[in-house]
């Protein structure tokens, strides 16, 4: 069996998901990479990193049983590997937009299924194998966590649950596991929402938010992740990675 230390990335098919399971592949990790639509871009990501790639596992985060299945999958002793698990990358989640008077209480327990019970769920059902290895989680955060956002309610709201979910699972689950976010800035555009569309106001002002005056790339987010997989004394932490947004207080 492989001493390869193995790490599990939701939503690793696409944009920063990608980048994490990548940046991961090259340090050394083997990788279980989930995905729920994108079936081509988790082939092509797993044709990407070779041996290291497993899975891929496809499943619905918000359906609790098949959360539960995942467990089983990944800690199984029988399994590809060995039911070993290192890091639990929570960075699968939703970006929904809308009126706060046009939306139902329906859309925000969806939202919050998504974007926070269900890394909770996860970083619960996987402590134990987490916690035989010394391991961690990384949750992905957002700027939108810190920062009220006109239309983002739910998102807003879901991502600062996710904050404190951060904290308050660093002391849950220590000494054996830390706990531990990256908040990312923008990193790469919203592609489904045109109001973000090359030239357009919302990416003006998005961008004069910024102080280093540019989007980020999603490997800033992944080498942000992999340091606090690394750094064995952080725990309860939170990293924004967002070209200096919050420190400038800017919402564009
Ligand atoms: N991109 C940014 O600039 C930015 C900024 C701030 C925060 N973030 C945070 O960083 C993380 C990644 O961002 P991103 O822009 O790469 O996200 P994204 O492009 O919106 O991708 C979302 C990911 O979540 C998965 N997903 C969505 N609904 C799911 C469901 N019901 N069950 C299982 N998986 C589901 C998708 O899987 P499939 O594609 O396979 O369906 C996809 O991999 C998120 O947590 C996001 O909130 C990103």
């Amino acid at each position: 069996m492989s001493q390869a230390p193995v790490a599990l990335v939701t939503g690793g098919a696409i944009r920063v998901g990608r980048a994490i399971c990548l940046a991961l592949a090259a340090a050394g990790y083997r990788v279980w990479l989930h995905y729920h639509h994108s079936a081509e871009a988790a082939a092509e990501v797993l044709r990407a990193i070779g041996g290291a790639g497993l899975g891929p596992l496809r499943l619905d985060l918000a359906d609790e049983a098949a959360r539960a299945e995942l467990v089983r999958t990944v800690l199984d002793p029988d399994g590809p590997a060995g039911g070993r698990l290192d890091l639990l990358v929570n960075n699968a989640a939703g970006f929904e937009r809308g009126s706060f008077t046009g939306r139902s209480d329906a859309d925000l327990r969806r939202v919050l299924e998504l974007n926070l019970v269900a890394p909770i769920s996860l970083a619960r059902g996987l402590a134990p194998g987490l916690a035989a290895v010394q391991g961690s989680v990384v949750n992905l955060l957002d700027v939108a966590a810190y920062q009220p956002w006109r239309g983002y309610l739910d998102h807003c709201t879901a991502k600062a649950g996710l904050a404190m979910a951060t904290r308050a699972l660093a002391v849950e689950l220590a000494p054996a596991v830390r706990v531990n976010g990256v908040a990312p800035g923008t990193v790469a555009w919203p592609e489904a929402d045109e109001r973000y569309a090359e030239g357009s106001p919302t990416r003006a002002a998005i961008l004069r938010a910024i102080p280093l005056g540019r989007i980020g790339e999603p490997d800033d987010i992944a080498q942000a992740v992999l340091f606090l997989a690394r750094s064995g004394f952080i725990s309860g932490h939170t990293i924004a990675v967002d070209g200096g947004r919050l420190a400038a207080g800017g919402l564009g």
